[in-house]
């Protein structure tokens, strides 16, 4: 696609973690600038090479062209001040899972884009019209959510805040097409669809282990291998890593006024509080030698 007949020609992508670097591949696949920024320290550099890296990969097995390798990585642009995002039709936030930090972002942002500039957040589990409080220009934040990794995982959710006008979402599922991804589109409430439905997938296997029906590596291999689902729920969770999932259960939890099912578990609570996170951090609820997947002794 060119980038004249594109919905957003320049994207920003604020927080380039696993998210944000899934989203500005598929942002630059369809032919978008994108400026990659994060407040850490050359974050958003090491995220463009991760990129290229990808893509570096899909073109040894020849499943796209080392032209397109070239082209897109010219899109890939990392910035040390937000301030260079002035020129974007299109944000997109992927940072920490934190109202007030979200808050913050937006409000500085949308002092810097243009008035037809559309702001989305990436939160799994915030209200996007919360999101929005306060914000001069409410109408043009959108929920954009998108799942983990994002190039394999081709849905993402557009959800309207409470003050979202209809253009912002019609043209956030303009371009979801455009990326090749499926935009569904949700209402604001906890968890929208997706994390609405799949807490359930993470608490009640949690729970299964905590009253020692069975171990780990059995929950994941039946619901895995026999029931269907890609990944076990332990499998899962060591993916997303505890960082990013034990808040959004917490979050969901709450925002349904201590709904019983939503319980978060003390078993995800205290990995969390000592660091196990995940695959991020070599161990989780597996452990992962040279990123090989092993049952934790
Ligand atoms: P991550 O921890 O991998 O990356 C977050 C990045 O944001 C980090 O590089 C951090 O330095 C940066 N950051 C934090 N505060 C910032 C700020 N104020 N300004 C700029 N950069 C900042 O997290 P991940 O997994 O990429 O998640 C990001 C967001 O996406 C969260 O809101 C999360 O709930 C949401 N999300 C996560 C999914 C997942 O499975 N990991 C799935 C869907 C949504």
């Amino acid at each position: 696609m060119s980038s004249s007949t594109i919905t957003f020609s320049r994207v920003g992508l604020v927080g380039t973690g696993a998210m944000g670097r899934g989203i500005a591949q598929i942002a630059a696949q369809a032919g978008s600038k994108v400026c990659l920024f994060d407040t850490l320290p050359e974050a958003a550099v090491s995220a463009k090479r991760q990129i290229e890296q990808q893509w570096q990969k899909l073109s040894e097995k020849g499943k796209v062209a080392p032209a397109d390798v070239e082209r897109w990585s010219a899109l890939l642009t990392p910035i040390a001040s937000l301030n260079e995002l002035s020129d974007c039709d299109l944000v997109v936030e992927a940072i920490v899972e934190r109202l007030d930090v979200k808050r913050e972002l937006f409000a500085q942002l949308e002092n810097i884009v243009a008035s037809t500039a559309v702001l989305a957040t990436n939160t799994s589990s915030l209200s996007v019209t919360a999101i929005g409080a306060g914000l001069k220009s409410a109408h043009r934040l959108a929920g954009y959510h998108f799942f983990n990794p994002v190039p394999l995982m081709k849905v993402v959710e557009v959800i309207a805040g409470l003050k979202t006008d209809a253009a912002t979402c019609e043209r956030l599922t303009a371009y979801s097409r455009e990326m090749g991804h499926t935009p569904v589109s949700a209402k604001d409430t906890p968890g929208f669809i997706v994390n609405h439905a799949g807490r359930g997938y993470g608490t009640e296997a949690l729970r299964i282990l905590s009253e020692g029906v069975a171990d780990i590596a059995t929950i994941d291999r039946i619901l895995r291998d026999q029931v269907g689902f890609k990944l076990g729920p332990f499998e899962l969770m060591d993916l997303t890593g505890l960082d990013v999932s034990q808040p959004v259960m917490e979050s969901i939890y709450h925002q349904y006024y201590e709904e019983p099912r939503f319980r978060p578990n003390v078993i995800a609570a205290q990995r969390l509080a000592g660091g196990v996170l995940g695959r991020k951090t070599g161990e989780g609820f597996y452990r992962y030698d040279n990123g090989v997947q092993q049952v934790a002794g």
